[in-house]
């Protein structure tokens, strides 16, 4: 499942983790990173423990935001590859730490950048806004960037006339066209972890809980969508739990996301939707090859780093600048 290995993502050598019984990472992450002048940068799909010891926790727009504006000598992304990416582009002059390098996302993988330069010739009117779940090398070929929580509004400030392509999730892609009425062409990509949400358990869970209210991310298909009262990104998620009168909720998006919630919302109850399989597939794969050992070793070792082509980097910078300045 795993395919990007570090010499695909075009990066340095994987960081070698072994494995000290008894260690206290904490302590010792909390130290290095005094000492290193670091920021960690962690997103809402990380384990608690990893959020716990980060300066920031964030939904993909904030991490972006809060990296652009750091003035940490160090970033330390405990999330995935592309994000990493992200947070290098709007820093090329600072290390950027990524625990395990082969943290990538089904999204990213599903949108070669080769592949997606040869639609874009064949599609030259349209306007691509591109999900930031993608490679920088996508991200040099596109008009603009978005995320889950500023796509919409983005989508609409293109110009009516104007025909737009949306990749790589064809599912936030759907869900934007029925919200804003714009007809998009998109890209056939998916997240697995989002695609995995059994409809006909979590209509079992709302026969069982009644009183709880179904929340859902955008990546999920349509008919998790449909039965969700409230849609959101991460970061919505977590407000909207902590604001809602109700006490209850099933949550539809990567687990990782109820221990935050928990903190934020203490009492309140938290049921995550269930996936088709008997499995933990609602973890994303990705995201959780962090652990503390590994994010401990990066920061003490200074690897492994995301290495990146200025050329790129300075092409995927603008349409992450639009991003930014119409968010
Ligand atoms: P947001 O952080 O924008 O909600 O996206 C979720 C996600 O799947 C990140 O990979
Ligand atoms: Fe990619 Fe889905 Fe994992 Fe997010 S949850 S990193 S979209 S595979």
């Amino acid at each position: 499942m795993l395919k990007n290995g570090p010499k695909e993502m075009g990066v340095a050598e994987a960081c070698e983790v072994e494995e000290v019984p008894g260690q206290d990472y904490r302590e010792e992450i909390l130290g290095l990173k005094k000492k290193m002048n670091a920021v960690i940068l962690a997103h809402y799909y990380q384990e608690g423990e990893i959020q716990d010891v980060a300066d920031i926790i964030g939904d993909s727009l904030e991490l972006s935001r809060r990296a652009a504006e750091t003035n940490a000598d160090v970033i330390v992304f405990a999330g995935v590859h592309f994000m990493a990416e992200t947070a290098k582009i709007l820093n090329p002059q600072k290390p950027v730490l990524l625990p395990d390098l082969n943290a990538g996302c089904s999204l990213a993988e599903g949108c070669p950048a080769d592949r997606f330069r040869a639609f874009r010739k064949e599609h030259p009117d349209h306007v691509s806004i591109t999900y930031i779940n993608c490679s920088a090398e996508v991200k040099a070929a596109s008009d603009i960037i978005c995320t889950s929580s500023n796509a919409e509004k983005i989508i609409r400030q293109i110009p009516a006339d104007r025909p737009i392509f949306f990749a790589p999730d064809r599912n936030l892609g759907r869900y934007l066209i029925r919200k804003t009425g714009r007809d998009m062409l998109l890209w056939e990509g998916s997240c697995i972890v989002h695609e995995t949400f059994s409809l006909r358990k979590l209509v079992r869970l709302q026969v069982e809980y009644p009183e709880a209210e179904v929340i859902a991310h955008p990546e999920c298909e349509e008919p998790v969508l449909d039965r969700a009262a409230f849609i959101g990104s991460t970061s919505a998620l977590l407000k909207h739990v902590q604001s809602s009168p109700l006490r209850s909720f099933i949550v539809a998006t990567e687990s990782g996301i109820l221990h935050q919630m928990e903190k934020a919302a203490p009492g309140k109850r938290f049921i995550p939707a269930p996936p088709e399989a008997n499995c933990a597939c609602n973890d994303c794969p990705y995201m959780k090859l962090n652990t503390m050992e590994k994010l401990y070793r990066c920061m003490k070792n200074r690897t492994p780093q995301i290495v990146m082509d200025p050329a790129v980097m300075d092409k995927a910078l603008i349409p992450i600048q639009r991003m930014l300045s119409m968010s």
